[in-house]
């Protein structure tokens, strides 16, 4: 993991040449779209204000709980006493990151929606109420924390989330075999190269050209960066859109010429 300085220089370095997210200048009309319709939708929809309220409570809950830690690695490491509030202010996207993906979902309106890394449930109720009609599957290996994510579902009324317990090396084969086609898939958990790879490997090869995948902080270490780079670079992948703390991957065809975006946000 870069310390906070190298993450500061990247971030300095990405702002300074990203694209200016006002979508002047690329030449890709589905980027475009995406940039006018989604990326800068300011709107202040209502369920910001719900789920915002749920994510405060856990930032102020002093309880503390054993969580089975399975850190940046694909294995259970050791089990750890933590209190909610920490967990809530160092584990979850933070809102503006979860609103783009609820616009995502709401703008594309995916089948079905995988989230590897639940946490306590605040971005999967984001992408749940984004796109009511579709199946979310959110797989969390820590069962102290899936149960506080169901209690954020319960608070929130959210019907359309089921959570995979267990760790994702045993759930993701399992849950492939029984929903075949994935069609909006958000990768945040187990943040090193090969375990990222690995995932990204399966889940294409159950796909359809409709597929979006966003992987979270892809400039956070070395290993995920040059995961990254293995991604933008295989030959089914399209086009990328680079935000810095999320990379998005798209897989259409249709884009007939493979192109790479770094696009401020
Ligand atoms: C960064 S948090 C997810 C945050 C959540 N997506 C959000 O934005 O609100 C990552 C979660 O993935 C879980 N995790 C990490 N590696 C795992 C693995 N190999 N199997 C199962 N769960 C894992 C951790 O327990 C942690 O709760």
């Amino acid at each position: 993991m870069y310390n906070h300085f190298q993450l500061a220089k990247k971030y300095l370095r990405y702002f300074l040449t990203a694209s200016n997210g006002k979508g002047h200048g690329v030449h890709s009309p589905f980027v475009f779209d995406f940039i006018t319709h989604v990326l800068n939708d300011t709107k202040q929809y209502d369920c910001y204000a719900s789920i915002e309220d749920q994510r405060k409570k856990l930032t102020a809950d002093f309880s503390t709980i054993e969580v089975e830690d399975f850190g940046a690695g694909s294995s259970l490491i050791k089990t750890n006493q933590r209190k909610v509030k920490d967990i809530a202010n160092s584990s979850l996207k933070p809102a503006k990151y979860a609103q783009l993906l609820f616009r995502m979902v709401q703008y594309y309106q995916p089948i079905n929606i995988l989230e590897l890394g639940t946490s306590l449930g605040i971005t999967s109720a984001y992408l749940s109420v984004g796109s009511k009609d579709a199946r979310l599957y959110t797989c969390e290996g820590a069962s102290s924390i899936a149960a506080i994510a169901q209690q954020t579902f319960d608070a929130l009324r959210l019907k359309n989330i089921e959570i995979i317990r267990g760790d994702f090396a045993k759930t993701l084969p399992q849950l492939l075999t029984t929903i075949q086609t994935v069609y909006f898939v958000f990768i945040d958990g187990n943040h090193r190269k090969a375990p990222t790879l690995q995932y990204f490997q399966q889940l294409l090869s159950h796909s359809s050209n409709a597929t979006i995948f966003v992987f979270d902080d892809i400039h956070w270490s070395a290993e995920m960066e040059s995961a990254w780079t293995d991604i933008q670079q295989d030959p089914a992948v399209t086009l990328t859109i680079d935000l810095f703390f999320i990379g998005l991957v798209f897989i259409n065809p249709d884009f007939k010429v493979k192109q790479h975006f770094i696009i401020r946000f």
